[in-house]
């Protein structure tokens, strides 16, 4: 879907439409490792289709109004008065960008911002690293600041972690930022090191499935996990002094090592996090391989790991990996993103595609007593002007 953000917003703004320039960001969905872009790890992520859209255009004044598609609430802002605002909802994601820019160039004109987006908010598909992307890249290609998509990436996770409060890693915004239509972004957080990677699925395509359950405590539980896999790497540190990030934990050395924790529960955040690191590894070799089906297989893995080790399931997410893992057709399942809610990521045969998504539809609305939203899911560009 094109979406005609330029007309829309000159109706809104009452300016010519040629005022306005207009930009994209995609949400993203995370094919395999979760939780991993924090402790220095590999992730596997793809840029969708959906996204956010901008038209952004110039003031005569130093106002900064932003309008959008999905929320009635206009908010109008002063240029020197940018902090966290509560009542600002949404529109807080690009007054942070904003802030972060403000802070180091000297802006002329206000702005005036119409935001259109079509991924559902709090589902895992990285709907504020879409905003937020979206935002930075419009003014750095507004006002030709010349900040390169590394370090807008970078700008976009200090908003996310320190004027929004979650501790996020650099995972969503480095896929919005670098994804390519048709591959999915082999990276390690780590090193930074990328590549892109075709995703040749022949006769399979991906399927996203919403719980449309909300994510709820999500932030505050997202956090409580970054502080135990802290925890587990200090303890860690006592035994191998070397080590800088739980990523660096071979599966062969967290065995020689894992006495070294004593907290159980920390004990099984590690040890998601060394077996996801190295499923991502196996999973590209998979994919490049073409064997689909052990890269299914590693899919389900990582759910059951994430279930039962680093409890960030929940029953929906559950109930639906239960259900898609046992239909004709469907090669691999797994919660996709941060988790407590939010959508499922699967691999399913184009010619049982129907009846996957008819099947799981009726029987999650038994289950759960809600329906799900279940589509065919389009891998896309990254960020851009239109
Ligand atoms: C969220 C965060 C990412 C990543 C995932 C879990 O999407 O924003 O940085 O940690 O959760 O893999």
């Amino acid at each position: 879907m094109t979406v005609n953000v330029k007309e829309q917003a000159a109706a809104l703004f009452s300016q010519e439409a040629n005022a306005f320039l207009t930009y994209f960001a995609p949400g993203r969905v995370n094919l395999i490792g979760e939780h991993t872009d924090y402790n220095g790890g590999y992730v596997f992520p793809a840029a969708l289709t959906k996204g956010t859209y901008l038209a952004i255009s110039k003031r005569n004044d130093q106002q900064v109004v932003m309008k959008s598609a999905q929320f009635d609430q206009t908010v109008s802002l002063d240029l020197q008065s940018l902090d966290y605002d509560d009542a600002h909802d949404w529109a807080n994601y690009p007054k942070g960008i904003l802030r972060e820019f403000v802070t180091n160039h000297a802006f002329d004109t206000g702005l005036n911002f119409y935001f259109h987006g079509n991924i559902p908010n709090g589902a895992g598909l990285s709907s504020s690293a879409s905003i937020c992307l979206v935002t930075a890249y419009a003014l750095n290609d507004l006002f030709h600041f010349k900040v390169s998509k590394t370090d807008l990436a970078f700008l976009c996770q200090r908003v996310e972690n320190n004027y929004i409060g979650v501790n996020s890693g650099i995972m969503d915004q480095f896929a919005v930022a670098f994804g390519k239509e048709d591959h999915a972004l082999f990276l390690n957080c780590e090193t930074l090191e990328k590549e892109l990677i075709p995703l040749t699925l022949g006769a399979y395509q991906l399927v996203i499935s919403n719980t449309n359950k909300r994510r709820g405590l999500a932030d505050s539980k997202y956090n409580e996990r970054r502080s135990e896999c802290d925890k587990g790497l200090k303890e860690l540190q006592q035994e191998i002094p070397t080590l800088q990030n739980l990523s660096d934990v071979t599966i062969d050395l967290w065995k020689k090592n894992r006495s070294a924790l004593t907290d159980p529960t920390v004990a099984k955040r590690v040890e998601h996090v060394v077996q996801e690191n190295a499923r991502v590894v196996a999973a590209v070799q998979a994919l490049k391989t073409n064997d689909l089906e052990h890269f299914g297989k590693l899919m389900i893995e990582s759910h059951e790991s994430l279930r039962d080790l680093y409890e960030v399931t929940g029953n929906e997410l559950d109930t639906m990996f239960d259900l898609q893992k046992k239909e004709a057709g469907c090669l691999g399942t797994r919660m996709t993103g941060a988790g407590f809610g939010g959508c499922t990521v699967s691999i399913v045969h184009k010619d049982h595609t129907d009846q996957f998504i008819d099947n799981v539809t009726k029987a999650y609305e038994k289950a759960i007593g809600w329906s799900p939203e279940m589509y065919v899911s389009n891998i896309g560009d990254g960020v851009k002007s239109l």
